[in-house]
C-alpha cells in the first residue's frame, strides 16, 4: 500500500476531462485520499518544480500551471505510485501507449494534462507541500 500526489493539469480541467481522469485511477483500484480544486500562483509552481527550474522549458511550463483552476489529489493503493504513472504514460504524448491519458487526450509536451510523482520520496514531498494540513 502506497501513496502518490497527482496533478490534473489546467489544460485537462479547462477540457472538461476530471471526471474521465480520476475514473481511470478508481478503475485501477486506486482510492482518492485528498482531493481539491485550486489555483497556484507562480511561486508555488517554482516549490512543485523545483527540480526543473533552471531548464529552458520552465518559464512557458510556470505559466501554463498558473494560467486556470488544477485538480490535486492524494491517491493510495498498491503499487500506487508506478500505477498511475502507467497509467498518465509517457511525458511526451506522441511518445505515449495508446490508451493512456496522455495519448487520449495530451496536446504537448508542456500541456499534458496529468502529473504523477516519480518516488516515494516526492510523494512525500508533494503531499507535504501540496496538502500540509494532513502531514504531521
Ligand atoms: P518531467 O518531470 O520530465 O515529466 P513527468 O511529468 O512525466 O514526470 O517534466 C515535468 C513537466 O515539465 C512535464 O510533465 C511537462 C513539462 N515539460 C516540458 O514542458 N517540456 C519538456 O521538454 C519536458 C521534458 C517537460
Ligand atoms: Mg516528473
Amino acid at each position: 500500500m502506497s501513496k502518490t500526489f497527482v496533478i490534473i493539469k489546467p489544460d485537462a480541467v479547462a477540457a472538461g476531462l476530471v471526471g474521465d481522469i480520476l475514473g481511470r485511477y478508481e478503475r485501477a483500484g486506486l482510492r482518492i485520499e485528498a482531493l481539491q480544486l485550486r489555483q497556484i500562483d507562480g511561486s508555488f509552481a517554482d516549490h512543485h518544480y523545483v527540480e526543473h527550474i533552471e531548464k529552458d522549458f520552465y518559464p512557458p511550463l510556470r505559466k501554463f500551471m498558473i494560467s486556470g483552476p488544477l485538480v490535486a489529489a492524494i491517491l493510495s493503493g498498491d503499487q500506487a505510485i508506478e500505477k498511475v504513472r502507467e497509467i498518465n504514460g509517457a511525458t511526451d504524448p506522441a511518445q505515449a501507449d495508446p490508451g493512456t491519458i496522455r495519448a487520449d487526450h495530451a496536446t504537448s509536451v508542456r500541456e499534458n494534462c496529468v502529473h504523477g510523482s516519480d518516488s516515494e520520496k516526492t510523494a512525500e514531498r508533494e503531499i507535504a507541500l501540496w496538502f500540509p494540513e494532513l502531514t504531521g
